[in-house]
């Protein structure tokens, strides 16, 4: 049986800063609020010309090349992303196999908000390990921007543009292979986290002339309480499954939404400090790309080693949530 091991990490964040402080100008809050409330200082924000694949394409881009593998072994390519270049189609998976030059690979997108990135390992593993694929390249990558509105306080503090990229590749030696992923979605709280406008859920008829049907709204106590909750849980789960506890962990990666979240599940969990991994401040919720985004900060700071145990926990609109525990397994 194959298994599948985790190659590669690479990431991009565009040049463009939004402060805190530039926010307090565009609406009714201040620096303060935002860091106590959510431990966020700046987000990154893409050109106007700057789309989701073109974030998405440069972070892969650097996966590849990273990875030891050739860009013409790669079989199949997943995008997770919730502000796709085009609503419906063609999928941004598929622009970004095009401007990455590969052939005629299997390419796909996934909507599963920030829990994005976990679905996607999920996706890339089960194929490797069916034997169905090789050498799979999976993208987070998010033009949140293009999806915020920017004179609802309670959103527009929260999101930021970006990209992460990994390659997934086949492997015959058990000790590389990704240990286990959880994932799971719960509609009832669908409510809670969505954009209205655009789809056959809302036509755009009933809709039109509301403002901000087309951007991202969120109940956000709520959506909190129930973050915390799920992500504790989620955990402990997968742990348990797999005869782990929190010291076995490297590097804790949760989903960057919100310190205080951070805070709390790494309390539960009792992971020390130097354990959780934290980008937020400087990148704020990029959804789907938070997870490797933060996680090539790691590898860029030369922290992440060959074999070290990486727990990754995620949760977001659907509602969905997910985790995994993943060695990473570098060829070079
Ligand atoms: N500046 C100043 N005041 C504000 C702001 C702001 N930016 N936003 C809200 N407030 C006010 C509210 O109006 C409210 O005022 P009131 O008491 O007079 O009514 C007060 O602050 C408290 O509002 P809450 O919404 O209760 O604030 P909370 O402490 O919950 O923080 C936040 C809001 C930061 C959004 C938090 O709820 C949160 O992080 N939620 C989770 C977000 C998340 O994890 N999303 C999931 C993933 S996203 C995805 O899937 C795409």
């Amino acid at each position: 049986m194959a298994y599948a091991a985790f190659r590669s990490i690479g990431a991009y964040v565009p040049q463009k800063i939004l402060s805190n402080d530039d926010l307090s100008k565009m609406v009714d809050t201040t620096d303060e609020w935002i860091t106590k409330r959510t431990g966020i200082k700046e987000r990154h924000i893409a050109d106007e010309n700057e789309t989701t694949s073109d974030l998405g394409m440069k972070a892969a881009s650097l996966a590849i090349e990273r990875s030891g593998i050739d860009a013409s072994a790669i079989d199949m390519v997943v995008c997770a992303t919730i502000s796709p270049d085009y609503f419906c189609m063609p999928s941004t998976a598929t622009i970004i196999s095009k401007k990455l030059g590969l052939g005629p690979v299997t390419a796909f997108d996934i909507s599963a908000a920030c829990t994005g990135f976990v679905y996607i390992l999920a996706i890339a593993k089960a194929f490797i390990e069916s034997g169905m694929k090789k050498n799979v390249l999976i993208i987070g990558a998010e033009k949140l921007s293009a999806i915020t509105d920017y004179t609802d306080r309670g959103t527009c503090i929260l999101f930021g543009d970006g990209a992460g990229a990994a390659v997934i590749s086949a492997t015959e030696k058990k000790e590389e292979a990704i240990i286990d992923v959880h994932t799971g979605a719960d509609g009832t709280y669908a409510d809670l986290l969505m954009t209205p406008n655009g789809g056959t859920g809302s036509p755009h008829d009933a809709l039109e002339g509301e403002t901000g049907a087309c951007f991202m709204q969120m109940k956000g106590n709520e959506t909190f309480k129930v973050a915390v909750r799920t992500l504790t849980k989620d955990v402990k789960e997968i742990l348990a499954a797999n005869n782990l506890t929190g010291d076995d962990i490297k590097h804790f990666i949760p989903h960057q939404a919100n310190y205080r979240i951070i805070k709390a599940v790494g309390d539960a969990l009792k992971m020390r400090e130097e354990q959780v991994v934290l980008t937020v401040a400087k990148y704020g919720n990029t959804s789907g790309a938070s997870i490797p985004m933060a996680m090539n900060d790691v590898y860029e700071q030369g922290n992440l080693k060959k074999g070290a145990l990486m727990l990754l926990d995620a949760f977001g609109g659907g509602l969905t949530w997910g985790s995994a525990l993943v060695p990473f397994s570098p060829l070079k």
